[in-house]
């Protein structure tokens, strides 16, 4: 047996089963040989040049669609235990896998493996895994002592709950989890309980959730320490609703991310957002208003890339101190120009109180220069 078959590294990532190439095309670490980066689009890919990465902090593979199907055929299933002491010596802290088939035994041998390892953050993401079940956890296992989880995009085959299979890996002090397009079509409450330590969740492009997955996730107030939430692209349409749907939840989150839904501002009816709100991010949400259903008490609010006409008075947020507002019409003359010929009717009633405000003067020299802007352009073409 060469040397280099008796390394831990073929226990790491069970993939590792063919000989060496002599400089590596496949993988590249960085100049402190912190990261380390393996990208095996390639069609014959050389899988083992991913041993350059074995002295990283952090590592991501990128399998390019391929089927690890035929590492399993090659019998690399072997006692990560008898390597305990070599894996806990690693520096790997994050770990990164992206596009490819793994069937389910290689899912469960890499957690096995794991659980050696003092690994913080694993991410998976386009991955389909293939011949399921995905074997549970056996007595003798321990747990992988991850704060973070991400799966972004990741399908089990033959079996609808993923974070179930994976989650009792996990240890209750889980900080970080995020499940991002995996169909999800509410907040996933029974798998969540255990993690009374979890401060981000991110359930971001689900577009099946929506406020009714949104009511009824009691789950959220247990989790006293979570504090972001982000609700990107989950076909949320009222402010209002969401504001309901968080109010029923009793959660106490400090920042929530709504961004990239097309939110209606419907009249607030008696709800109140959650007294803890510090930031909202409204950014990509197709409001042609600054809407009046907003947290009282907020700092931040993000509405860029929206369709607003003109700069937000300071009377309509009183308390904002970090207004962010790029990418909006009344910034851009030229679409402001078109737009405005689009709406002219439907403006946004402009408080009463802001009479004396710069939003005239300035929206009429925005338009002075769309206007110019425009004639130049007709000239161009004449
Ligand atoms: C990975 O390599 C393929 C070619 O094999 C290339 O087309 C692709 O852009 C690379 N991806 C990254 C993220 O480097
Ligand atoms: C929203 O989520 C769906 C499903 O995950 C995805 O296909 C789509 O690209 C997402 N939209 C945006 C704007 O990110
Ligand atoms: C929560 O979100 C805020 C702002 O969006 C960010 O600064 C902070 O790092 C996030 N906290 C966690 C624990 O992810
Ligand atoms: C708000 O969301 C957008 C899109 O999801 C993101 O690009 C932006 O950084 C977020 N804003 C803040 C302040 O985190």
């Amino acid at each position: 047996m060469e040397p280099w078959q008796r390394l831990p590294l073929l226990l790491l990532y069970p993939l590792l089963l063919l000989p060496w190439s002599s400089s590596s095309t496949s993988c590249i670490l960085d100049e402190e040989g912190d990261n380390c980066f393996c990208n095996f689009s390639a069609p014959e890919p050389q899988w083992n040049d991913i041993a350059m990465c074995l002295s990283a902090i952090e590592v991501e593979i990128l399998g390019g669609g391929h089927d690890l199907d035929t590492f399993l055929q090659k019998g690399g299933v072997a006692d990560p235990g008898k390597a305990a002491d070599v894996l806990k010596a690693l520096r790997l802290r994050r770990l990164k896998l992206r596009e490819a088939q793994v069937p389910a035994p290689l899912v469960y041998q890499l957690l096995r493996t794991l659980t050696y390892t003092r690994i913080k953050e694993l991410t998976l993401e386009d991955l389909v895994i293939s011949h399921p079940p995905l074997p549970p956890q056996s007595p003798t296992d321990s747990d992988v002592g991850l704060t973070a989880l991400k799966l972004n995009r990741v399908s089990l085959a033959g079996e609808s709950n993923l974070l179930a299979a994976l989650g009792s890996w996990l240890k209750p002090s889980l900080k970080t989890l995020s499940l991002t397009g995996l169909g999800l079509s509410n907040v996933p409450c029974p798998d969540l309980g255990t993690f009374k330590e979890l401060n981000s969740l991110d359930l971001s492009d689900n577009p099946d959730i929506g406020e009714s997955g949104l009511t009824g996730a009691f789950c959220l107030k247990e989790l006293q320490a979570l504090s972001n939430l982000s609700l990107r692209n989950t076909s949320l349409v009222s402010l209002a609703e969401v504001c309901h749907g968080l109010e029923a939840t009793g959660t106490n989150v400090q920042h929530l991310d709504i961004s990239y839904n097309e939110l209606r501002d419907t009249p607030q009816t008696q709800c109140t957002w959650p007294p803890t709100l510090l930031s909202l991010n409204l950014s990509h949400s197709k409001l042609k208003c600054v809407p009046k259903s907003l947290p009282k008490k907020l700092l931040q609010l993000d509405l860029s890339y929206n369709l607003l006409m003109r700069q937000p008075m300071p009377t309509e947020l009183p308390q904002v101190t970090d207004l962010i507002l790029k990418g909006n019409p009344f910034a851009n003359s030229i679409t402001l120009a078109r737009l405005q010929g689009e709406q002219a009717s439907k403006g946004c009633a402009v408080p009463s109180r802001g009479t004396r405000s710069v939003g005239t003067p300035l929206a009429l020299q925005v338009s002075g220069t769309a206007a110019l802007v425009m004639l130049q352009g007709v000239r161009v073409f004449a």
